[in-house]
C-alpha cells in the first residue's frame, strides 16, 4: 500500500513556492506534487504557471511529455512493468499481456475496485534480472506469470 496525501491546494502552493527558484523548476515541482499526492491535480496547473510566470499550456506540455506524471489519483497499489530492451528480450510482452488480462486494465489504468494501477516503465535498472517489475516501490526481478500472480494477489488482498 502506498500512502499519499489527499489533494490540498494550500500544501500544493507550499510545495511549489519552496521550489520556484530552482533551475528548471517545473520538473522538481511536478515530482514533489506527485510524490505527495500520487498525481498532479489539474488545479495545480494554474498554481505552477503563476508561480513560474509561464503559460498553463507549457505546464501541461511538460506533464504530457514525461509519461511518469499521473493526472488522476492512483489505486491503492502501483504495479509497474518494465517494457525496455532487456526485459523485451525476456518476453516481458507476454507477461504484460497476462497481467493486463488478469487485471482487466491497460497500462495507465486503475482496476475498477481501485486496488491496482498498472504502469509501463522503461528500465528499472534491474536488467540482469529481467523481466523486472516494481510493486509500490519494491523492485522485483525475474517476474514470470506465476510470480506476477503472487504480486497481484498481494495487491488485491
Ligand atoms: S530493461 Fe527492464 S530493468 Fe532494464
Amino acid at each position: 500500500m502506498i500512502g499519499f496525501v489527499s489533494w490540498d491546494a494550500t500544501l500544493a502552493a507550499d510545495l511549489i513556492r519552496a521550489r520556484r527558484q530552482l533551475p528548471g523548476a517545473t520538473l522538481p515541482i511536478l515530482h514533489a506534487l506527485q510524490d505527495t499526492f500520487g498525481y498532479v491535480d489539474d488545479q495545480a496547473i494554474p498554481l505552477i504557471a503563476d508561480a513560474l510566470n509561464i503559460s498553463r499550456a507549457e505546464v501541461v506540455g511538460v506533464i504530457h511529455f514525461y509519461h511518469d506524471f499521473r493526472q488522476q489519483p492512483p489505486g491503492r497499489h502501483i504495479l509497474r512493468l518494465c517494457r525496455a530492451e532487456a526485459c523485451q528480450s525476456m518476453d516481458c510482452d507476454s507477461l504484460a499481456g497476462h497481467v493486463r488480462e488478469r487485471l482487466g486494465v491497460d497500462f495507465g489504468e486503475t482496476t475498477a475496485d481501485g486496488a491496482v494501477t498498472l504502469e509501463a516503465v522503461y528500465c528499472l535498472g534491474n536488467c540482469a534480472l529481467s523481466p523486472a517489475a516494481m510493486l509500490d516501490g519494491r523492485l522485483i526481478g525475474r517476474v514470470d506469470p506465476a510470480r506476477a500472480e503472487q504480486l497481484l494477489a498481494e495487491a488485491q488482498a
